[in-house]
C-alpha cells in the first residue's frame, strides 16, 4: 500500500479524508499530524482523535503541530465548521492520548526512517507543518515520494475571489511548500467543488446502516447548512477527501502538469495559486493540478471505505 502521513485540521471534509484513507486497502495511514486552521490546534487535534475512535482505528497516532501560521494571525473557519470544528455530531471521547512528539518531528523522523521515495505527505489544512519540516530538515524534500495538497485553485478562490482558505491562512508556508523541489500535486477548488455530497450520496451512505454512516450524515447535514448560507452551494463540497481519492486511483482525479506559484504581495491577490498554462509544461515540471473528478467513482470509494470500516 501507499504509505502516507495526513496533515489536517478536521474539519468536516478532513474527517471524510480520514475515513477514506483508513477504509481503503491501498492506503496505509502511518500517522495524523494536526495544524491550526478550521479551528484552533487544540480543537482540531481532539477532533482527529474522535474521528479515529468513530472509525475504530485509535491505533493510528495523532501528533499535534503548529497552532499558528508562520507570519500571520490565525484565522479559523467557524462560519463553515462551527465552534468545535466538527459541529453537527456527538464527538466520542478520545480513547488514546495525542502523542508528545511534535508533528514536524514526526514527519521528519518518518521520512528519514523510510526508504527514499516511499512516503507521501498529504496536506488538507494550512501548510505550516510541511513548511517547517522542509526548513528544519531539508533532506526530506529529496526523500518523499510526493506531496499532495488540498488547497488553492487555478480559477477560483473561496476565502477571497482568488484565494482558497488553506493557502490564505498561511500563504508564506504555502510559498515554501510550492517552491521546494519535491513533486507536488495541487488538488484545488477546481476539482473539489465537484465533490458534492448530494442527497443521492447520502442515501448510499445511509444504506450502510452503520454508526459511522450516521456520523457522516450528521457531519454533512451541518456542512450543507453552512455552505448554503455562506458559500451559496446547494450541497457541500467534500474537498479534502479528493486528495486521498487521487492517490487511490488517478483515473478518478485526473491531473495536468503546470508550474505553480503562490502570490504573497498583491493587494487583492494574496494567497492566490498562479498556474501558468500558456505553453505545455516543461519535462522537468514538478507541479501538477487536479482538473477532473469522476463524481460517481469518488463517492463509490467513500461508501466502500465506510462499509469496510463498519465491518471491522
Ligand atoms: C479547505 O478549507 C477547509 O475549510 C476545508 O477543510 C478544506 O481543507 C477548503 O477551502
Ligand atoms: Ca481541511
Amino acid at each position: 500500500p501507499r504509505q502516507i502521513i495526513l496533515d489536517c485540521d478536521p474539519g468536516h471534509d478532513d474527517a471524510v479524508a480520514m475515513m477514506l484513507a483508513l477504509g481503503n486497502p491501498t492506503i496505509e495511514l502511518l500517522g495524523i499530524t494536526t495544524v491550526g486552521g478550521n479551528q484552533t490546534l487544540e480543537k482540531v487535534t481532539r477532533n482527529a482523535q474522535s474521528v479515529l475512535v468513530m472509525c475504530g482505528r485509535d491505533d493510528v497516532p495523532v501528533h499535534p503541530g503548529s497552532g499558528r501560521p508562520l507570519v500571520r494571525r490565525i484565522e479559523v473557519a467557524d462560519d463553515i465548521h462551527g465552534e468545535s470544528g466538527l459541529d453537527g455530531v456527538d464527538l466520542p471521547t478520545p480513547t488514546r492520548p495525542a502523542e508528545d512528539s511534535h508533528a514536524v518531528a514526526f514527519i521528519i523522523d518518518t521520512v528519514l526512517a523510510a526508504p527514499t521515495g516511499t512516503i507521501t505527505l498529504v496536506a488538507t489544512g494550512p501548510l505550516t507543518n510541511l513548511a517547517l519540516a522542509a526548513r528544519l530538515e531539508p533532506r526530506i524534500v529529496e526523500r518523499v515520494r510526493e506531496v499532495v495538497v488540498m488547497g488553492g485553485g487555478y480559477h477560483v478562490g473561496n476565502w477571497t475571489p482568488v484565494a482558497e482558505f488553506n493557502i490564505w491562512v498561511d500563504p508564506e508556508a504555502a510559498a515554501i511548500v510550492f517552491v521546494e523541489t519535491w513533486p507536488l500535486t495541487m488538488v484545488g477548488l477546481d476539482v473539489t467543488h465537484q465533490a458534492l455530497a448530494t442527497a443521492e450520496v447520502e442515501e448510499q451512505v445511509r444504506a450502510t446502516d452503520s454508526p459511522l454512516g450516521e456520523f457522516f450524515i450528521g457531519l454533512m447535514a451541518f456542512f450543507r447548512t453552512t455552505y448554503r448560507e455562506h458559500q451559496g452551494f446547494t450541497d457541500p463540497p467534500v474537498h479534502d477527501a479528493c486528495t486521498i481519492a487521487y492517490l487511490i486511483d488517478p483515473a478518478i482525479v485526473q491531473t495536468r502538469k503546470v508550474p505553480l506559484t503562490v502570490e504573497l504581495r498583491g493587494e487583492h491577490t494574496v494567497g492566490m495559486t498562479v498556474a501558468d498554462f500558456r505553453s505545455p509544461a516543461a519535462a522537468d515540471c514538478r507541479h501538477q493540478v487536479a482538473t477532473h473528478l469522476d463524481h460517481a467513482g469518488f463517492w463509490g470509494m467513500v461508501v466502500e471505505a465506510i462499509t469496510t470500516l463498519s465491518a471491522e
